[in-house]
């Protein structure tokens, strides 16, 4: 593992890894110094390597052509170069970052022309990554699949495409070993994460006719998801999707249809991504309304700020939005994350919100005074907490906003809380609320 920031490599030589990851320390920790090393000699690795496994970072243009939309591949672009100007011998060249569908044919460009070692060929591969945070060592150690996509028309791309179907056979069985056409594995990485979006998405807009109908999201849920053509995974509605990738890899499908004319094409992957922001928007406006119209100076209990549970990230995550939304209404959030540290929140949040945000290092510092506490992500650890006595210190009416739908509301509403859920049957008394 090499990387050219020597901060990060030394965590990962440490014992406070960088990043947090059920499973993850237990890994690094057997195989550290045996068949794991973390360097910052990149030059010396890439040498020394046969295959080499390009995972940088892709977000989103922030600027010029295509950007809010288009991926960046400045660090990818590098990444080739360094890869090309310390090439001695012939390499794998593995395309882990998720990328626009046929950027090996950019990569390629950059590798043979930048490559001054004569002789030296480079196979390009794509081999998405499809883990997901927070369950990552388990979908590692037993994937639904694993793809890889190689110039398989020719003998060279057919004989890479084998030696990397090779390392994956030491454990997964090799009927779930797919290989594809190198466009297709590209392509099939951000479909993967639009169509799964887009289920979230789904299930979001119906929580909002629910809400007007007096369905029950999770009853919707649990019975389309027995259709097999349909499943029940990636159902839950929330108070929207987060995280690094689905967005990013939207916007991304969606621009390179634009690129290809395909404006309706691209139209309907926003509304994916639309539907997301409405989602948010909708739930602090549930909130205000419900306050009587106003939150301005109320102390608000923000529980959970990562994407979602098992995480510390931050990147993307509704909490974000939802927080902005709440301190434009005057809120005072008190929050606490189990695994989310206040210089992260300072990060995403910025100096000027800060002034409205408390963070706090226990849940019944945050919960003491408040006048709601709404759930952001689905720690476990929230339904665990005794809810009779946090309804005794926070004001009344006591609000509990649920965007996540993990706590047990009849119990709540048995205790005395004013309980919404997303598209659950809405209590009267935020029936009566105005502007819902
Ligand atoms: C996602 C994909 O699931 C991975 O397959 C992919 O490899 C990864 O992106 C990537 O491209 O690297 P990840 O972003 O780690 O993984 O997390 P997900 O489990 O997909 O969750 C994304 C968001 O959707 C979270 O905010 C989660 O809370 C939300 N979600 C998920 C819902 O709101 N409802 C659901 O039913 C499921």
């Amino acid at each position: 593992m090499v990387d050219l920031n020597q901060q990060r490599i030394d965590a990962w030589n440490s014992d406070n890894l960088p990043i947090y990851e059920p499973g993850l320390d237990e890994v690094v920790k057997a195989c550290r110094g045996k068949n794991l090393f973390f360097s910052t000699d990149c030059e010396a690795a890439i040498r020394a390597a046969q295959c080499i496994f390009v995972s940088v970072n892709t977000p989103t243009k922030k600027t010029g052509l295509g950007k809010g939309k288009a991926a960046d591949l400045t660090y990818w672009e590098s990444a080739a170069r360094n890869i090309a100007a310390w090439s001695t011998s012939d390499k794998i060249i593995v395309e882990k970052s998720t990328v626009p569908v046929r950027t090996a044919e950019a990569i390629e460009k950059v590798l043979l022309r930048n490559c001054p070692a004569p002789g030296v060929h480079f196979d390009i591969l794509s081999n998405p990554e499809f883990l997901a945070e927070g369950t990552a060592i388990d979908d590692l150690t037993t994937p639904d699949r694993v793809l890889i996509g190689g110039k398989i028309e020719n003998d060279r791309g057919t004989a890479a495409c084998a030696a990397l179907v090779d390392v994956y056979a030491n454990w997964v069985p090799r009927e779930r070993i797919l290989t594809a056409n190198l466009w297709s594995a590209e392509l099939s990485k951000l479909t993967a994460n639009a169509m799964l979006a887009q289920r979230i998405s789904s299930i979001n807009a119906i929580s909002a006719l629910c809400e007007c109908t007096g369905a029950d999201v999770s009853q919707v849920s649990f019975a389309i998801g027995k259709d097999s053509r349909i499943g029940p995974k990636f159902l839950n509605a929330s108070v929207g999707f987060g995280g690094s990738c689905f967005q990013k890899d939207i916007l991304n499908l969606a621009y390179i249809c634009e690129c290809h004319g395909l404006q309706e094409v691209a139209d309907y992957w926003y509304s994916v991504v639309g539907m997301n922001d409405y989602q948010k928007t909708r739930f602090v406006r549930r909130v205000v309304s419900a306050m009587f119209n106003t939150i301005r100076n109320k102390k608000i209990a923000m529980l959970g700020f990562a994407f979602k549970k098992d995480t510390g990230d931050t990147r993307e995550t509704p909490a974000i939005d939802v927080a902005a939304g709440m301190i434009e209404d005057g809120a005072k959030i008190a929050l606490y994350d189990p695994q989310v540290p206040e210089e992260q929140v300072r990060m995403d949040m910025g100096e000027e919100a800060m002034k409205s945000i408390t963070c706090y290092k226990n849940p019944t510092d945050a919960l003491k005074d408040a006048h709601a506490v709404t759930i952001m992500t689905e720690w476990d650890e929230f339904k665990t907490y005794d809810w009779k006595e946090i309804y005794e210190v926070m004001h009344k009416p006591a609000f509990v906003f649920d965007g996540r739908n993990i706590l047990d509301h009849a119990h709540l509403s048995e205790i005395g809380f004013i309980v919404y859920a997303l598209g659950k049957p809405i209590d009267p008394f935020l029936k009566s609320a105005e502007g819902a």
